[in-house]
C-alpha cells in the first residue's frame, strides 16, 4: 500500500493531534533515512503507522494481545505502555503486509530493543524528536540524532528511565536491555 493510502487508513484510527504527530514522525524518519542511507519508503511507512493502535482502550489492547497470541512479558502487560506498539505491528503485518523489519520497528518503538537495525533505530528516535515534541533538550537530541544515532537513543532511554524513577514508576526491562546493548556494543 502506498503512503497516501496508509495516511487515509490512519485517519480512521487517530484524533487530529496524534495524526499530526504520526505525520511528523514520518517526515523526521524520511530525513534520517536519507542521512543514514536507508530505504526511505519502508522507514516512512513504519514511522507513519507506529501509533495506529494508540487510541484503542487498554482493555481492548490486552484482549487483542491475548486473542492474537502476541508475546508480551507479564510486566509489559501490567504496565501497558508498550502494548499499542505490539498491536500496531500485528495489524500492519496482517492488513498492509508490512515486512518483519518494519513490524519490529513498530513493535519496539516505545522501549527499543537489543540488536536494532538502522531502520528500527530511526523509527525509535524519530518518534521522540519529531516536530510536535516540545520538552526541554529536544533540540539537542534532534541534532544528536543526525550526528550519532546511538548516542541519541541512549540519551533518550536514560531520560526515560530517570523520569520513571523520579515519578515512582516501574522501569521496563526492555529499556534497560536496549540501553546496555547499545552502551556496550554500539556506542562509538
Ligand atoms: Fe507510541
Ligand atoms: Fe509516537
Amino acid at each position: 500500500m502506498e503512503i497516501n493510502e496508509l495516511k487515509e487508513e490512519l485517519k480512521r484510527y487517530l484524533k487530529e493531534d496524534r495524526y499530526k504527530h504520526s505525520i511528523c514522525v514520518m517526515e523526521m524518519s524520511g530525513r534520517l533515512a536519507e542521512h543514514y542511507r536507508v530505504n526511505k519508503q519502508r522507514v516512512m511507512k513504519a514511522a507513519l503507522m507506529h501509533d495506529m493502535a494508540k487510541e484503542l482502550p487498554l482493555d481492548e489492547l490486552k484482549k487483542y494481545v491475548i486473542n492474537n497470541e502476541i508475546y508480551v512479558s507479564k510486566m509489559e502487560m501490567f504496565v501497558g505502555v508498550t502494548l499499542h506498539g505490539k498491536v500496531a505491528a500485528d495489524m500492519c503485518r496482517k492488513k498492509y503486509k508490512f515486512d518483519k523489519e518494519m513490524c519490529r520497528a513498530i513493535s519496539n518503538h516505545t522501549t527499543g530493543k537489543v540488536r536494532m537495525s538502522m531502520l528500527e533505530k530511526i523509527v525509535f528516535i524519530a518518534d521522540k524528536i519529531d516536530e510536535t515534541r516540545k520538552y526541554e533538550g529536544v533540540e539537542n537530541l534532534r541534532k544528536l540524532a543526525f550526528e550519532n544515532i546511538n548516542k541519541a537513543i541512549l540519551q533518550n532511554i536514560d531520560n526515560t528511565i530517570l523520569n520513571n524513577m523520579k515519578r515512582g514508576r516501574p522501569i521496563l526491562e526492555e529499556s534497560i536491555k536496549t540501553r546496555n546493548y547499545i552502551l556496550i556494543n554500539e556506542k562509538k
